[in-house]
Protein backbone atom coordinates (compact mmCIF):
# COMPACT_ATOMS: atom_id res chain seq x y z
CA UNK A 1 0.00 0.00 0.00
CA UNK A 2 1.47 3.53 -0.95
CA UNK A 3 1.85 6.06 2.25
CA UNK A 4 -0.78 9.03 1.87
CA UNK A 5 -2.13 12.34 2.18
CA UNK A 6 -5.64 11.94 4.00
CA UNK A 7 -8.03 9.08 2.62
CA UNK A 8 -11.52 8.85 3.33
CA UNK A 9 -14.42 7.06 2.11
CA UNK A 10 -17.36 8.56 0.28
CA UNK A 11 -20.56 6.25 0.52
CA UNK A 12 -23.33 7.32 -1.05
CA UNK A 13 -26.60 5.94 -0.61
CA UNK A 14 -29.92 5.47 -3.18
CA UNK A 15 -31.28 9.30 -3.20
CA UNK A 16 -32.13 11.78 -5.95
CA UNK A 17 -29.36 14.36 -4.36
CA UNK A 18 -26.50 11.33 -5.28
CA UNK A 19 -25.57 13.13 -8.13
CA UNK A 20 -24.77 16.23 -5.74
CA UNK A 21 -21.76 14.03 -4.45
CA UNK A 22 -20.24 14.15 -7.70
CA UNK A 23 -19.46 17.61 -6.08
CA UNK A 24 -18.49 16.42 -3.31
CA UNK A 25 -16.33 13.85 -4.73
CA UNK A 26 -14.42 17.05 -6.75
CA UNK A 27 -14.31 19.45 -3.85
CA UNK A 28 -12.94 16.61 -1.26
CA UNK A 29 -9.94 16.11 -3.77
CA UNK A 30 -9.39 19.86 -3.73
CA UNK A 31 -8.74 19.79 -0.41
CA UNK A 32 -5.98 16.99 -0.66
CA UNK A 33 -8.21 14.07 0.47
CA UNK A 34 -7.64 11.13 -1.67
CA UNK A 35 -11.37 9.72 -1.88
CA UNK A 36 -12.56 5.77 -2.19
CA UNK A 37 -16.26 5.80 -3.34
CA UNK A 38 -18.90 2.93 -2.00
CA UNK A 39 -21.62 3.19 -3.93
CA UNK A 40 -24.57 0.96 -2.60
CA UNK A 41 -26.95 -0.55 -5.38
CA UNK A 42 -30.05 1.66 -4.89
CA UNK A 43 -27.50 4.60 -5.32
CA UNK A 44 -26.29 2.90 -8.91
CA UNK A 45 -30.26 4.16 -10.24
CA UNK A 46 -28.86 7.88 -9.68
CA UNK A 47 -25.24 7.95 -10.92
CA UNK A 48 -23.73 5.29 -12.21
CA UNK A 49 -20.23 2.93 -11.51
CA UNK A 50 -18.47 4.72 -14.35
CA UNK A 51 -18.79 8.34 -13.04
CA UNK A 52 -17.39 7.59 -9.88
CA UNK A 53 -14.66 5.46 -11.32
CA UNK A 54 -14.02 8.60 -13.69
CA UNK A 55 -13.86 11.15 -11.13
CA UNK A 56 -11.86 9.30 -8.01
CA UNK A 57 -10.01 7.83 -10.90
CA UNK A 58 -10.20 4.47 -9.06
CA UNK A 59 -11.79 1.06 -9.55
CA UNK A 60 -15.27 1.14 -7.50
CA UNK A 61 -16.61 -1.82 -5.62
CA UNK A 62 -19.92 -1.90 -4.79
CA UNK A 63 -20.86 -5.53 -4.21
CA UNK A 64 -19.80 -7.46 -0.71
CA UNK A 65 -19.81 -10.82 -2.87
CA UNK A 66 -16.58 -9.16 -5.23
CA UNK A 67 -12.93 -10.18 -4.26
CA UNK A 68 -14.21 -12.02 -1.24
CA UNK A 69 -10.30 -13.31 -0.89
CA UNK A 70 -9.41 -10.10 -0.31
CA UNK A 71 -12.02 -9.42 2.87
CA UNK A 72 -12.79 -6.02 1.06
CA UNK A 73 -14.80 -4.50 3.96
CA UNK A 74 -12.25 -5.11 6.22
CA UNK A 75 -9.52 -3.45 4.53
CA UNK A 76 -11.54 -0.40 3.29
CA UNK A 77 -12.64 -0.03 7.27
CA UNK A 78 -8.55 -0.01 8.54
CA UNK A 79 -6.94 2.03 5.02
CA UNK A 80 -9.83 5.03 5.54
CA UNK A 81 -8.96 8.10 8.01
CA UNK A 82 -12.77 9.07 8.28
CA UNK A 83 -16.30 7.46 6.33
CA UNK A 84 -18.78 10.22 4.78
CA UNK A 85 -21.95 8.86 3.30
CA UNK A 86 -23.67 11.80 1.39
CA UNK A 87 -26.85 11.60 0.84
CA UNK A 88 -27.59 9.25 3.45
CA UNK A 89 -31.57 7.90 2.80
CA UNK A 90 -33.59 7.28 5.93
CA UNK A 91 -33.56 3.65 4.95
CA UNK A 92 -29.99 3.53 5.75
CA UNK A 93 -30.03 5.56 8.69
CA UNK A 94 -32.49 2.76 10.24
CA UNK A 95 -30.19 0.10 8.81
CA UNK A 96 -27.10 1.98 10.80
CA UNK A 97 -29.24 2.51 13.64
CA UNK A 98 -29.94 -0.82 14.05
CA UNK A 99 -26.40 -2.18 13.19
CA UNK A 100 -27.19 -3.67 9.65
CA UNK A 101 -25.00 -5.52 7.46
CA UNK A 102 -26.31 -6.30 4.59
CA UNK A 103 -23.84 -4.90 1.49
CA UNK A 104 -20.51 -3.54 1.20
CA UNK A 105 -21.15 -0.38 2.66
CA UNK A 106 -23.21 -1.15 6.04
CA UNK A 107 -20.35 -3.57 6.74
CA UNK A 108 -17.59 -1.52 5.99
CA UNK A 109 -19.16 1.14 8.79
CA UNK A 110 -19.71 -1.64 11.25
CA UNK A 111 -15.78 -3.21 10.71
CA UNK A 112 -14.75 1.05 10.87
CA UNK A 113 -13.68 2.58 13.97
CA UNK A 114 -12.63 5.72 12.22
CA UNK A 115 -14.83 9.53 12.54
CA UNK A 116 -18.13 8.64 10.25
CA UNK A 117 -20.14 11.74 8.92
CA UNK A 118 -23.62 11.10 8.09
CA UNK A 119 -24.82 13.63 5.62
CA UNK A 120 -28.97 12.72 5.31
CA UNK A 121 -30.92 14.19 2.73
CA UNK A 122 -34.80 13.33 1.90
CA UNK A 123 -37.86 14.82 2.12
CA UNK A 124 -39.44 16.83 4.80
CA UNK A 125 -41.70 14.15 5.95
CA UNK A 126 -39.83 10.98 5.92
CA UNK A 127 -36.75 13.55 7.86
CA UNK A 128 -39.44 14.49 10.61
CA UNK A 129 -41.03 11.22 10.52
CA UNK A 130 -40.56 10.28 14.55
CA UNK A 131 -38.83 6.75 13.27
CA UNK A 132 -36.17 8.79 11.31
CA UNK A 133 -35.71 11.06 14.39
CA UNK A 134 -35.28 8.12 16.88
CA UNK A 135 -32.43 6.78 14.56
CA UNK A 136 -30.38 10.11 14.13
CA UNK A 137 -30.58 10.43 17.69
CA UNK A 138 -29.64 6.55 18.57
CA UNK A 139 -26.27 7.44 15.97
CA UNK A 140 -25.61 10.56 17.24
CA UNK A 141 -25.30 8.81 20.90
CA UNK A 142 -22.91 6.47 19.26
CA UNK A 143 -20.44 8.81 17.83
CA UNK A 144 -21.62 9.44 14.43
CA UNK A 145 -21.47 13.04 13.21
CA UNK A 146 -25.04 13.65 11.34
CA UNK A 147 -24.96 16.79 9.73
CA UNK A 148 -27.95 18.80 9.42
CA UNK A 149 -30.26 19.28 6.56
CA UNK A 150 -30.53 22.06 4.58
CA UNK A 151 -33.69 23.53 3.98
CA UNK A 152 -35.73 25.12 0.85
CA UNK A 153 -37.03 23.44 -2.35
CA UNK A 154 -37.28 19.41 -2.62
CA UNK A 155 -37.21 17.43 -5.72
CA UNK A 156 -40.63 18.27 -6.47
CA UNK A 157 -42.94 21.46 -6.16
CA UNK A 158 -42.71 21.18 -2.25
CA UNK A 159 -40.37 23.11 0.44
CA UNK A 160 -38.93 22.10 4.03
CA UNK A 161 -36.13 20.33 5.56
CA UNK A 162 -34.14 17.85 4.14
CA UNK A 163 -31.79 19.16 1.04
CA UNK A 164 -28.39 17.85 0.51
CA UNK A 165 -26.36 21.03 1.96
CA UNK A 166 -23.46 22.66 0.33
CA UNK A 167 -20.06 20.76 0.01
CA UNK A 168 -18.41 23.40 1.73
CA UNK A 169 -20.70 22.62 4.79
CA UNK A 170 -20.31 18.74 4.49
CA UNK A 171 -16.25 19.73 4.31
CA UNK A 172 -16.26 21.73 7.28
CA UNK A 173 -18.21 18.55 9.07
CA UNK A 174 -15.11 16.11 7.68
CA UNK A 175 -12.41 18.89 8.41
CA UNK A 176 -13.56 18.94 11.82
CA UNK A 177 -14.24 15.29 12.61
CA UNK A 178 -10.68 14.93 11.80
CA UNK A 179 -9.14 17.98 13.46
CA UNK A 180 -6.73 18.36 11.11
CA UNK A 181 -5.61 22.10 9.62
CA UNK A 182 -6.54 22.94 5.70
CA UNK A 183 -4.26 25.89 5.86
CA UNK A 184 -2.66 25.21 2.51
CA UNK A 185 -6.32 24.25 0.66
CA UNK A 186 -5.59 25.91 -3.04
CA UNK A 187 -2.12 26.21 -2.85
CA UNK A 188 0.53 24.74 -5.06
CA UNK A 189 3.90 23.55 -3.06
CA UNK A 190 6.72 22.50 -5.58
CA UNK A 191 8.89 20.10 -3.18
CA UNK A 192 12.12 18.82 -4.30
CA UNK A 193 13.97 15.42 -2.52
CA UNK A 194 16.75 13.18 -2.52
CA UNK A 195 20.18 13.95 -4.15
CA UNK A 196 21.35 14.51 -7.71
CA UNK A 197 23.53 12.26 -9.32
CA UNK A 198 26.08 13.08 -11.99
CA UNK A 199 27.55 10.51 -14.22
CA UNK A 200 30.86 10.43 -14.68
CA UNK A 201 30.58 7.31 -16.99
CA UNK A 202 28.10 4.61 -17.52
CA UNK A 203 28.85 3.24 -14.19
CA UNK A 204 29.86 5.92 -12.18
CA UNK A 205 28.50 9.01 -10.90
CA UNK A 206 29.03 12.19 -8.26
CA UNK A 207 26.69 12.07 -5.66
CA UNK A 208 25.26 12.38 -1.73
CA UNK A 209 23.85 10.95 1.06
CA UNK A 210 20.31 12.59 0.93
CA UNK A 211 17.83 9.95 0.99
CA UNK A 212 14.69 11.93 0.34
CA UNK A 213 12.94 11.50 3.61
CA UNK A 214 13.08 15.33 4.62
CA UNK A 215 11.34 16.26 1.00
CA UNK A 216 8.68 12.99 0.75
CA UNK A 217 7.83 14.37 4.74
CA UNK A 218 7.02 17.38 3.25
CA UNK A 219 5.27 16.23 0.65
CA UNK A 220 3.03 13.92 2.72
CA UNK A 221 2.49 17.08 5.33
CA UNK A 222 1.72 19.49 2.35
CA UNK A 223 -0.88 17.30 0.81
CA UNK A 224 -2.24 16.65 4.75
CA UNK A 225 -3.25 20.25 4.68
CA UNK A 226 -4.71 20.76 1.47
CA UNK A 227 -2.21 21.73 -0.72
CA UNK A 228 -1.78 21.10 -4.32
CA UNK A 229 1.99 18.92 -4.30
CA UNK A 230 4.19 18.10 -7.12
CA UNK A 231 7.37 16.42 -5.63
CA UNK A 232 10.33 16.36 -7.72
CA UNK A 233 12.33 13.46 -6.71
CA UNK A 234 16.45 12.80 -7.24
CA UNK A 235 17.57 9.23 -7.20
CA UNK A 236 15.32 8.17 -3.79
CA UNK A 237 14.13 4.15 -3.29
CA UNK A 238 11.30 6.02 -1.25
CA UNK A 239 7.60 4.66 -2.40
CA UNK A 240 5.68 7.25 -4.72
CA UNK A 241 2.81 9.28 -2.27
CA UNK A 242 -1.27 8.48 -3.30
CA UNK A 243 -2.77 11.54 -4.71
CA UNK A 244 0.72 12.98 -5.40
CA UNK A 245 2.42 14.52 -8.67
CA UNK A 246 5.80 12.90 -8.83
CA UNK A 247 8.47 13.45 -11.37
CA UNK A 248 12.02 11.88 -11.05
CA UNK A 249 15.21 13.11 -12.13
CA UNK A 250 18.69 12.18 -11.94
CA UNK A 251 21.14 15.28 -12.27
CA UNK A 252 20.91 18.98 -11.16
CA UNK A 253 20.41 19.73 -15.04
CA UNK A 254 17.33 17.64 -15.26
CA UNK A 255 15.79 18.99 -12.11
CA UNK A 256 16.17 22.70 -13.04
CA UNK A 257 14.08 21.73 -16.27
CA UNK A 258 11.72 20.32 -14.54
CA UNK A 259 11.62 23.12 -11.69
CA UNK A 260 11.76 26.03 -14.79
CA UNK A 261 8.53 24.93 -15.79
CA UNK A 262 6.80 24.52 -12.65
CA UNK A 263 7.95 27.26 -10.52
CA UNK A 264 5.93 29.99 -12.31
CA UNK A 265 2.83 28.05 -11.44
CA UNK A 266 3.30 27.61 -7.22
CA UNK A 267 3.10 29.75 -4.62
CA UNK A 268 5.63 27.93 -2.68
CA UNK A 269 9.18 26.22 -3.77
CA UNK A 270 10.89 24.05 -0.89
CA UNK A 271 14.38 22.40 -2.08
CA UNK A 272 14.92 20.43 0.05
CA UNK A 273 16.80 18.10 -2.35
CA UNK A 274 20.93 18.08 -2.18
CA UNK A 275 22.41 19.37 -5.46
CA UNK A 276 25.07 18.49 -6.66
CA UNK A 277 27.50 21.52 -6.93
CA UNK A 278 29.78 19.75 -9.92
CA UNK A 279 29.42 17.82 -12.99
CA UNK A 280 32.54 16.01 -15.22
CA UNK A 281 33.50 18.29 -17.90
CA UNK A 282 33.46 15.94 -19.94
CA UNK A 283 30.79 12.77 -19.24
CA UNK A 284 32.78 9.51 -21.03
CA UNK A 285 30.42 7.48 -22.84
CA UNK A 286 32.19 3.93 -22.19
CA UNK A 287 33.47 3.47 -18.52
CA UNK A 288 36.98 4.89 -17.81
CA UNK A 289 39.79 2.76 -16.55
CA UNK A 290 41.33 2.89 -13.36
CA UNK A 291 44.59 4.53 -14.97
CA UNK A 292 42.68 7.46 -16.44
CA UNK A 293 40.62 7.53 -12.78
CA UNK A 294 43.43 9.81 -11.52
CA UNK A 295 41.67 13.25 -11.54
CA UNK A 296 38.48 14.26 -12.68
CA UNK A 297 37.77 17.87 -14.64
CA UNK A 298 34.83 19.36 -13.22
CA UNK A 299 32.25 22.29 -14.24
CA UNK A 300 29.74 24.15 -11.51
CA UNK A 301 26.29 22.86 -11.63
CA UNK A 302 23.92 25.84 -12.19
CA UNK A 303 22.17 27.12 -8.54
CA UNK A 304 19.17 26.18 -8.75
CA UNK A 305 17.65 28.41 -6.25
CA UNK A 306 19.57 31.45 -7.32
CA UNK A 307 18.24 30.90 -10.61
CA UNK A 308 14.62 30.48 -9.84
CA UNK A 309 14.29 33.29 -7.07
CA UNK A 310 15.90 35.86 -10.17
CA UNK A 311 12.60 35.26 -11.52
CA UNK A 312 10.45 34.78 -8.25
CA UNK A 313 7.14 36.75 -8.37
CA UNK A 314 5.45 38.67 -5.65
CA UNK A 315 3.83 36.46 -2.93
CA UNK A 316 5.77 32.97 -4.24
CA UNK A 317 7.91 31.92 -1.07
CA UNK A 318 10.85 29.75 -1.50
CA UNK A 319 12.54 27.99 1.36
CA UNK A 320 16.06 26.50 1.14
CA UNK A 321 17.59 24.02 2.56
CA UNK A 322 21.61 23.56 3.61
CA UNK A 323 23.56 21.04 5.09
CA UNK A 324 26.56 22.05 7.29
CA UNK A 325 29.58 20.26 9.07
CA UNK A 326 29.67 23.37 11.13
CA UNK A 327 28.04 22.20 14.67
CA UNK A 328 28.29 25.86 16.15
CA UNK A 329 24.91 28.42 16.83
CA UNK A 330 27.05 31.17 15.53
CA UNK A 331 28.39 29.87 12.61
CA UNK A 332 25.24 28.24 11.72
CA UNK A 333 22.63 31.46 11.59
CA UNK A 334 26.16 33.38 9.90
CA UNK A 335 25.50 30.56 7.27
CA UNK A 336 21.94 30.50 7.09
CA UNK A 337 21.60 34.47 6.08
CA UNK A 338 24.53 34.12 4.06
CA UNK A 339 22.28 31.97 1.64
CA UNK A 340 19.29 33.88 2.67
CA UNK A 341 20.64 36.72 0.88
CA UNK A 342 22.48 35.30 -1.90
CA UNK A 343 19.61 32.72 -3.21
CA UNK A 344 17.01 35.34 -2.10
CA UNK A 345 15.48 32.97 0.07
CA UNK A 346 11.99 33.32 2.67
CA UNK A 347 13.56 31.02 5.01
CA UNK A 348 16.42 28.45 5.53
CA UNK A 349 16.39 25.42 7.42
CA UNK A 350 20.09 24.85 8.23
CA UNK A 351 21.55 21.64 10.04
CA UNK A 352 24.51 19.71 10.89
CA UNK A 353 25.38 16.94 9.14
CA UNK A 354 28.34 16.36 10.32
CA UNK A 355 29.75 12.39 11.22
CA UNK A 356 26.89 11.09 9.15
CA UNK A 357 23.80 12.73 11.49
CA UNK A 358 20.45 13.42 9.46
CA UNK A 359 20.84 11.97 6.38
CA UNK A 360 18.72 8.59 6.05
CA UNK A 361 17.93 9.11 9.19
CA UNK A 362 14.41 9.25 10.55
CA UNK A 363 15.08 12.31 12.95
CA UNK A 364 16.94 15.89 12.16
CA UNK A 365 17.88 19.13 14.29
CA UNK A 366 19.06 22.64 13.20
CA UNK A 367 18.11 25.89 13.03
CA UNK A 368 15.41 27.93 11.17
CA UNK A 369 15.89 31.22 9.57
CA UNK A 370 13.86 33.52 8.06
CA UNK A 371 14.55 36.81 6.04
CA UNK A 372 14.08 38.74 9.07
CA UNK A 373 16.46 37.13 11.06
CA UNK A 374 14.00 35.31 13.08
CA UNK A 375 15.54 32.07 14.68
CA UNK A 376 14.02 28.82 15.60
CA UNK A 377 16.33 26.44 17.30
CA UNK A 378 14.88 22.94 16.62
CA UNK A 379 15.89 20.14 18.80
CA UNK A 380 16.36 16.42 17.52
CA UNK A 381 12.68 16.07 16.12
CA UNK A 382 11.22 13.64 13.80
CA UNK A 383 11.30 14.64 9.87
CA UNK A 384 7.44 14.17 10.27
CA UNK A 385 7.35 17.10 13.00
CA UNK A 386 10.07 19.41 11.37
CA UNK A 387 7.31 19.31 8.07
CA UNK A 388 4.51 20.74 10.13
CA UNK A 389 6.66 23.21 11.55
CA UNK A 390 8.38 24.39 8.24
CA UNK A 391 4.87 24.57 6.85
CA UNK A 392 3.14 26.62 9.58
CA UNK A 393 6.32 29.03 8.61
CA UNK A 394 4.97 28.99 5.09
CA UNK A 395 1.71 29.18 5.68
CA UNK A 396 2.35 32.17 7.93
CA UNK A 397 4.40 34.07 5.23
CA UNK A 398 1.96 33.30 2.56
CA UNK A 399 -0.59 35.34 4.34
O1 LIG B 1 24.69 26.56 -1.14
P1 LIG B 1 24.12 25.30 -0.61
O2 LIG B 1 24.34 24.14 -1.53
O3 LIG B 1 24.45 24.99 0.80
O4 LIG B 1 22.54 25.62 -0.59
C1 LIG B 1 21.65 24.66 -0.30
C2 LIG B 1 20.31 24.99 -0.91
O5 LIG B 1 20.47 25.39 -2.25
C3 LIG B 1 19.42 23.78 -0.95
O6 LIG B 1 18.07 24.20 -0.77
C4 LIG B 1 19.67 23.21 -2.33
O7 LIG B 1 18.56 22.47 -2.78
C5 LIG B 1 19.91 24.45 -3.15
N1 LIG B 1 20.87 24.27 -4.25
C6 LIG B 1 20.45 24.52 -5.54
N2 LIG B 1 21.32 24.36 -6.59
C7 LIG B 1 22.59 23.99 -6.38
C8 LIG B 1 23.04 23.74 -5.06
C9 LIG B 1 22.14 23.89 -4.03
O8 LIG B 1 19.29 24.87 -5.73
N3 LIG B 1 23.40 23.85 -7.41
Amino acid sequence: MFPRGRKILLGVSGGISAYKSCDLLRRLQDHGFVVDVVPTQASLNFVGKSTWEALSGKKVATDLWQDVEKVPHISMAKENDLIVIAPTTADLLAKLASGRADDLLTNIVLASIAPKVLVPAMHTEMWLNPATVENVQTLRNRGFIVVEPDEGRMTGRDTGVGRYPESSKIIDAVNNALAVASDLVGKKVLITAGGTREPIDPVRFIGNRSSGRQGFALAMAAASRGAQVHLVAANTDLPNIEGITMTSVETAEQMLAVLDLEFPHCDALIMSAAVADARVADYSDSKIGKERLSTLSLVRNPDILKSLSSVKKPGQILIGFAAETESDVKALKDSATEKIVSKNLDIIYVNNVSGGAIFGSESTRGLIVDKDRNVIEVPEISKDTLSDILLDQLVSKLG
